[in-house]
């Protein structure tokens, strides 16, 4: 969480490190804060809130040196107040932190001892004053970061500073990713590439305990036992734009609209449309062929997947779905549980990791745990060389570009594309998927962004109906089958985005508790398109009906059954059950996108959230 970000350059700090923190404001929104050299000293300028607030503060200073640092705050230890925003400055020194120091306690309780004076309630000062210290004997930054960070324990990002070499930048990080930027007249570092690609495409990932020095426009690397590396620059293909809201009023509507094209671009690399057949390009690197590929799934006897949120939900499809096509046992688990409670991977386990980002602290953790105990992982980021795709065996990926608003959408349903070829291509390995069925495959899934293109229309709908369906006092999101993760899905977003009290139930649950909370005032959200669930949701919707909640429905095609049954009834093309969840999520997440518009809420940046969740 927080983003963070330096920049020593040719071209003024101040907007780069305000352009910066805009694209990195989705890691957390509690305060920002920037340090920028002026006239030989680090100007400190800080805000409590959204950066908007600190962007009014900075309106009309101006900076006359080539270098700072700046950071938006997701809170952990204390706060959010200016008080606690970042940068932290401690005499000459000034940083920004990403993560959390674990034993903050016993330095603070060493620092108050030796009479440090501490203004802040975070943990982060405290790294401001470890450096101090460490300076007056040293004189020289980079060795007083190589004499601190054996002393932090947690897991953090940070980026010094120190008046005393104006044109010097510390970064180093254990834990939380920190990207650096090569440019022509420039160096970048920041949490992530969204913040650097405007300026350059040329990047370096720092490994956990590497320390980087930027010096000027030159830089070095160290290892962590403190000698100098080369690491590879690597080129990436990312389009600025994609960071950009083009014209659309939120980063979430346009990521909610882009889904047709990015369902495509995610389906592109497994599906041989000359030959119609499926299969995982890449996923073992660019020269392991398919079959090589092939080969080795072969070899696995049980499936487990992992995941956090939304990406969890993503993980249950995977498991309905692949257990039913190959027969091969899966079990998703939530990452945080997963990770604690010493679950047994017999041999020929492969645990399949899902994540956005590719940095949520549960989800590597458990990545982690999983590759120790000896199983192989596969992994589904979007984020390409994020940690978690970094540490995986195979390699899969959402290839839905960068998705900034804090809500997942996009990365979602291109996951949902990828499980897709993923089921396929093991059944097949399993000798569970006829040619005439992957045929017919293919075409349903080439259909999908057609499809999308269709249910897309329900945003107007949503957008009138969002002022009635604001008012009730709950929602209940139902389903069976591949629709009950939808459901799940759908009651988060409602949630997250408009505050509201939401549930998502298996619909046949619902008479074993849930049926006791529907009257007139509760809003039932039934996911019911025609599969072989179909007639058994059609049942747990009659006796829903009985006790007078109001239906929602989404069902395939011109459902009358199902439009009886309903106050709203939203039709989404008639499709395979495989595909019926990607296109079953669109109107749930229009759904909540216009509720939470019409009480006036930050959609892109919910209170409380932050897209990349690097702590535990
Ligand atoms: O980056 P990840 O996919 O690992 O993130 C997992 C969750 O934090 C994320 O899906 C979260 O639930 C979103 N806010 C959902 O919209």
């Amino acid at each position: 969480m927080c983003g963070i970000i330096g920049y020593f350059g040719d071209k003024d700090p101040k907007n780069v490190i305000l352009d910066g923190l805009k694209k990195l404001e989705y890691r957390g929104y509690d305060s920002a804060g920037v340090c920028i050299l002026d006239d030989g000293k680090f100007s400190r300028f800080r805000a409590e809130g959204k950066l908007s607030n600190l962007e009014e503060k900075v309106k009309d200073k101006q900076f006359n040196g080539h270098i700072g640092i700046g950071h938006t705050r997701w809170a952990t230890h204390g706060v959010p107040s200016e008080r606690n925003a970042h940068p932290h400055k401690v005499s000459g020194v000034s940083i920004v932190h990403n993560g959390i120091i674990e034993n903050y306690q016993s330095i603070k309780k060493e620092l108050l001892a030796n009479g440090a004076k501490i203004e802040s309630e975070t943990d982060s000062e405290l790294i401001a004053h470890l450096l101090s210290i460490a300076l007056e004997d040293t004189k020289d930054l980079e060795t007083a970061v190589e004499q601190v960070l054996p002393k932090l324990k947690g897991a953090f990002s940070i980026v010094a500073l120190w008046e005393e070499e104006p044109n010097k930048m510390v970064a180093f990080k254990d834990g939380p990713p920190l990207v650096l930027g090569v440019g022509e007249k420039e160096i970048l570092v920041a949490s992530d590439i969204t913040a650097i690609v405007s300026h350059t495409k040329d990047v370096v990932f720092l490994e956990d305990k590497e320390v980087v020095i930027v010096n000027g426009t030159d830089y070095k690397i160290l290892d962590p036992r403190g000698n100098e590396i080369h690491k590879k620059i690597e080129h990436i293909d990312w389009n600025p734009e994609a960071a950009e809201k083009q014209g659309y009023d939120t980063y979430m509507l346009k990521e909610i609209f882009e889904q047709p094209r990015a369902v495509a671009q995610a389906l592109e690399p497994h599906i041989d449309i000359e030959n119609q057949v499926i299969q995982l390009q890449g996923a073992l690197g660019p020269d392991v062929s398919a079959e090589e590929i092939n080969k080795r799934l072969a070899q696995v006897e049980r499936i487990f997947v992992v995941a956090c949120g939304t990406s969890y939900y993503a993980g249950m499809v995977a498991e309905y779905m692949i257990e039913k096509m190959t027969r091969l046992p899966v079990e998703i688990e939530f990452a945080s549980e997963f990770r604690y409670r010493e679950p047994v991977l017999p041999p020929k386990s492969l645990v399949i990791v899902i994540s956005q980002s590719g940095e949520t602290a549960d989800t590597l953790a458990s990545l982690r745990m999983a590759k120790e105990q000896g199983a192989e992982i596969m992994s589904i980021c979007n984020v390409r060389s994020s940690s978690i795709d970094r540490e995986a065996d195979y390699h899969l990926y959402m290839r839905a570009e960068a998705e900034i608003g804090v809500a997942s959408t996009k990365a979602l349903t291109c996951t949902l594309a990828v499980i897709n070829v993923l089921s396929a291509t093991l059944a097949k390995i399993k000798g569970r998927l006829a040619r005439d069925e992957e045929v017919a495959l293919i075409q349903k899934l080439q259909q999908i962004p057609a499809e999308m293109e269709k249910v897309l229309v329900h945003d107007k709908f949503f957008s009138e109906a969002a002022n009635s369906l604001k008012r009730y006092k709950g929602f209940l999101y139902i389903g069976r089958g591949l629709s009950f993760p939808v459901a799940l899905e759908g009651a988060l977003k409602l949630k997250e985005l408009a505050y509201l009290h939401a549930e998502g139930y298996a619909a046949g649950e619902m008479k074993h508790g849930p049926i006791a909370l529907i009257d007139q005032d509760m809003a039932i959200v039934v996911i019911a398109p025609k599969d072989d669930v179909y007639e058994k949701t059609i049942s747990n919707l009659e006796e829903v009906r009985a006790r007078g909640g109001q239906v929602i429905a989404i069902g395939s095609g011109e459902d009358e059954v199902l439009k009886d049954l309903s106050l709203h009834y939203l039709s989404i093309p008639e499709g395979d059950w495989r595909t019926n969840p990607i296109l079953a999520l669109v109107p749930l997440q229009l759904m909540s996108y216009h509720v939470a518009s019409s009480l006036g809420l930050d959609v892109d940046q919910p209170r409380n959230l932050a897209k990349s969740v690097t702590v535990e």
